[in-house]
């Protein structure tokens, strides 16, 4: 953690609060999804996918798309380093799940598919809906497609390229969109233009996940302009991420939530 984010978490503890107040919508999905522990098959498969993955030292060229690497300085990555400090933790990405599987949101958006860990998670809980995960660097898509090969998951659309060239194209070929991953490129622009490109297919109680909201001073910029807009209603900040539901008829709640 670098002192900006040491202050913001700092921050976050101060005015964390276990549940938000008087709201049926936000307590089921406390109950239902973010406290939930019901220990899915699919957990297990993920799991083994994932210890696999950081058995391996075999390096691949990456192409840095985003907002850079506080952790990395060359382009050499092996496997297990991207598993480690890329991919959706095991925690997060069973709550992605959990949320697919409570709220079953048919068109899904992941940008940043990496090693494609957190498209499993959105992916697994209902075969019948439809992921589409944008990747710009294409060695790290390939060992994506493999690692959905290996797990059977065929609802996955892979699109390989930047996510200003394919995020556009997605958003004109679907009705409305579902959830949206937001997992990638994490500056306040690039955040804030990805935001409006979902915003006018976002279907009703759409679910926006962005990950990284406290990552740098931009990030958090993004996120507070995001859970005061007019389409979100209800938004709950994990620290790590935040969850906004958009297009609601529920009361408006910004909830700052302890949950790990
Ligand atoms: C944090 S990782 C995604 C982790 C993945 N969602 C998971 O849950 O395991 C972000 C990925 O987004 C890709 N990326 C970042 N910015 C991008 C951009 N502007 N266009 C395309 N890909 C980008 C990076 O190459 C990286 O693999």
């Amino acid at each position: 953690m670098n002192w900006y984010q040491i202050k913001a978490y700092i921050k976050y503890r101060i005015t964390t609060k276990y549940r938000p107040l008087n709201l049926p919508f936000a307590s089921d999905l406390f109950d239902k999804v973010f406290c939930e522990t019901y220990p899915y098959y699919t957990f297990v498969v993920i799991d083994k996918l994932r210890d696999r993955l950081l058995k391996s030292n075999d390096k691949i060229e990456v192409t840095d798309f985003g907002a850079g690497s506080k952790v990395f300085s060359n382009n050499k990555r092996s496997i297990c380093h991207l598993v480690k400090y890329n991919a959706s933790s095991k925690e997060q990405g069973e709550l992605l799940f959990r949320l697919v599987a409570y709220l079953k949101p048919q068109n899904i958006i992941e940008l940043g598919t990496s090693l494609g860990l957190g498209t499993l998670y959105l992916a697994m809980p209902n075969s019948r809906a439809h992921v589409f995960t944008i990747e710009g660097c294409p060695e790290i898509a390939k060992v994506a497609e493999q690692n959905f090969i290996s797990a059977h998951a065929k609802n996955i659309t892979q699109l390989i390229g930047s996510f200003k060239r394919e995020l556009p194209k997605i958003i004109n070929r679907l009705d409305k969109v579902d959830l949206v991953y937001f997992d990638g490129h994490h500056d306040y622009q690039a955040t804030m233009d990805y935001f409006n490109i979902c915003l006018p297919k976002s279907a009703v109680s759409a679910i926006f996940i962005l990950d990284d909201i406290h990552w740098s001073q931009g990030m958090t910029k993004a996120w507070s302009q995001i859970i005061v807009h007019s389409a979100v209603s209800v938004s709950f900040d994990f620290f790590d991420f935040g969850i906004a539901i958009l297009n609601s008829d529920i009361e408006k709640l910004q909830a700052v939530v302890k949950w790990m």
